[in-house]
């Protein structure tokens, strides 16, 4: 007989009996702006040749006007997707084909795979076990005499430890590059995440706080890497009245990832409700740590001194030997009892194919190897990385950017762990 209290992957019945709202940060205020595009009937204005308009139309420059006003830095370049803003970042460095550049192992493909379309190597690093970003001590063990660059995602929504990147960088001669698609507004010691480094950057994807669909926006303190950005951006052309010397100027590889000029109009509007989006994130979060901190096994997501954290993800770890249940067991029993958008593990973007199947990357080993098929196979024998272990057994990461939730909903969202953490005994007999 299933009673009513019995977890509902035994049968019983579901904590949560709600659905929660999708996460939508569209309001009408941005189909007013997206109408006003529509209406004038220039959907972009970009040409890929000398004249006004190669820097794109007026939604575009104002919009990049908005950005690098609110996150303090001298320049903003938008483009159509943060996957084309790390491929302009990389080609704008102009690395020798064939440099290094030390990436996280714990990222979205396209962190490191912009790296191979430049002819760079990618040499994955290790990172923090409790915050998941780049861990410079591993950083700086991977550095030989071909690395050029540091490519350092702000992972989750809380910036990387940007200070001993940087000392990294200054000592060895190196380029930094933030990633910090998943962390707008995050701050580190008072200062935007991804602004510190030379290039920085946010993907406006529909998946973020704030989006206009697709899109990207490298900033950059660096009037040099910012043309080389709008140049790569649009066809390597020309570019027009900032540097006479640009002009007419061929032989750059340039693409076209232009962002046309409704999604600019959206997401100008979008920067202005990002405080407040990333404000509903963090209290809910603050709520929902509150309600299961004391919960044996469970450790909330951990903070870098000197950070805040805009929860894209809110990423736990469960130490399983605690608590006596397996991972995979308690975020099906979690599931079960209405808990949305929990997954086990992240990304382990060295293990993918494209890796270690085609470009010889072996097994658990990060570094990009050409080394002798023997001393692979004996790095491959040896432990886990940090990365991999919290991806095999540990890490459990609740996309907290995909729904709504209101105080009383994060409470639900409480009362579903504590069902299943005060079940445990029921759990440990599947
Ligand atoms: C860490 C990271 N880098 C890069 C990207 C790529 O951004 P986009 O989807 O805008 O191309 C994403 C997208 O989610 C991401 O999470």
């Amino acid at each position: 007989m299933v009673s009513k209290n019995d977890l509902a992957i035994l049968g019983g019945k579901p904590c949560i009996q709600t659905s929660f709202i999708d996460y939508n940060s569209i309001r009408s205020s941005d189909v007013k702006e997206a109408l006003k595009v529509l209406d004038s009937g220039k959907l972009s204005r970009f040409v890929g040749t000398s004249g006004d308009f190669f820097l794109g139309g007026e939604s575009v420059r104002s919009m990049e006007a908005s950005w690098s006003s609110y996150f303090g830095t001298g320049f903003a370049v938008s483009c159509n997707s943060w996957t084309s803003g790390l491929w302009l970042a990389i080609g704008a460095l102009g690395l020798e084909p064939g440099s290094e550049i030390i990436v996280s192992s714990w990222t979205m493909a396209a962190t490191a795979t912009t790296i191979l379309h430049w002819n760079l190597i990618p040499v994955f690093a290790d990172i923090d076990r409790f915050t998941f970003n780049l861990d410079p001590i591993d950083v700086e063990s991977r550095i030989t005499k071909r690395t050029r660059a540091i490519v350092s995602p702000d992972i989750f929504g809380q910036s990387a430890d940007i200070e001993s990147l940087k000392k990294i960088c200054q000592k060895y001669d190196l380029k930094l590059v933030s990633d910090t698609a998943q962390s707008p507004g995050a701050k580190r010691n008072g200062y935007f995440a991804g602004t510190e480094s030379d290039i920085g950057g946010y993907s406006l994807n529909y998946h973020k706080h704030i989006h206009s669909g697709e899109g990207g926006v490298a900033v950059t303190n660096s009037p040099e890497l910012a043309q080389r950005m709008q140049l790569l951006r649009n066809h390597g052309e020309v570019i027009v009245g900032q540097n006479p010397e640009l002009e007419n100027q061929f032989g750059i590889l340039g693409m076209n990832m232009r962002l046309g000029e409704i999604e600019s109009a959206i997401a100008q509007n979008q920067l202005s409700s990002l405080n407040v989006a990333i404000e509903s994130r963090r209290k809910a979060a603050q709520i929902f740590s509150s309600l299961i901190a004391d919960f044996v096994g469970i450790s909330l997501p951990a903070l870098l001194p000197g950070n805040d954290h805009v929860y894209y993800v809110y990423g736990l770890k469960f130490n399983v030997e605690e608590i006596g249940v397996s991972r995979s067991t308690l975020v099906s029993a979690l599931k079960a009892e209405g808990v949305p958008a929990i997954q086990e593990g992240y990304q382990n973007i060295h293990t993918l194919p494209l890796f270690h199947k085609e470009l010889t990357y072996r097994g658990n080993k990060l570094p990009y190897s050409l080394l002798p098929r023997k001393r692979r196979r004996e790095l491959a024998a040896t432990q886990l990385t940090v990365a991999e272990r919290l991806h095999q057994s540990e890490f459990v990461g609740i996309n907290w950017c995909a729904k709504k939730y209101s105080d009383s909903e994060v409470r639900l969202l409480g009362r579903a762990f504590e069902k299943v953490w005060s079940n445990l005994n029921l759990l440990r007999k599947i």
